[in-house]
């Protein structure tokens, strides 16, 4: 049996396009379910034409003991947040122990926390002349963008960036490294 994938996403959804792509002919793992808080999103238009569910939920339904069921029911393995916005609560990572990870657009423990997503992660990188930043791929607990660190790697940050040029940077580095690093997560489990 495959391990079926959740992506969580709230936005345009190049990473959970980028998952997709990866384990679309895999031996072990598919993408089996899209969960989105918004209906306009891209990601929703992404499920469309990869034929995949997508499950639009609320900040109520997400903290429902039926969204849990739900997910269980239909067999999920893990949980990944491609930029997914809400707080994940605490009744759903239960539910998941190690088996639910987060991607975030910075250095973490640096520039994490509420409020700290997309733009405003950049923003605050540059505001602050770092000369470096990078993307953090970490297991969810309760609190924001704080669970154990699975991997890290960086990109530098000129003078002349600007957040949506760090922004493609950053995309850069989650695009190239995200799918790999689920990837060897789930092959562990094997
Ligand atoms: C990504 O850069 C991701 O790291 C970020 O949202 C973007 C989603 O882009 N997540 C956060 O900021 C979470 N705190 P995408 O919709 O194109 O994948």
């Amino acid at each position: 049996m495959k391990k079926r994938i959740a992506i969580f996403a709230s936005g345009a959804g190049s990473n959970a396009q980028k998952l997709i792509d990866h384990f679309r002919h895999h031996a072990f793992a598919s993408v089996s379910l899209i969960v989105c808080n918004n209906p306009g999103a891209g990601v929703t238009e992404i499920a469309a034409a990869e034929k995949i569910e997508l499950l639009l939920v609320d900040r109520t339904s997400l903290r429902s003991d039926e969204f849990v069921q739900l997910l269980q029911q239909k067999g999920i393995d893990f949980i990944i947040l491609a930029g997914f916005l809400l707080k994940i609560p605490g009744s759903l990572i239960a539910a998941f122990p190690g088996h639910m990870v987060n991607i975030h657009p910075a250095l973490l423990p640096k520039y994490g926390g509420k409020g700290m997503y997309g733009q405003f992660v950049h923003e605050a990188v540059i505001r602050a002349g770092e000369k470096e930043s990078g993307i953090t791929i970490h297991f969810v607990d309760e609190h924001y963008d704080h669970g154990a660190i699975i991997f890290q790697t960086t990109c530098p940050v000129s003078g002349s960036d600007t957040p949506e040029s760090l922004a493609q940077k950053i995309h850069f580095l989650e695009h190239q490294h995200f799918a790999p690093v689920v990837e060897r997560l789930i092959l562990k489990e094997l």
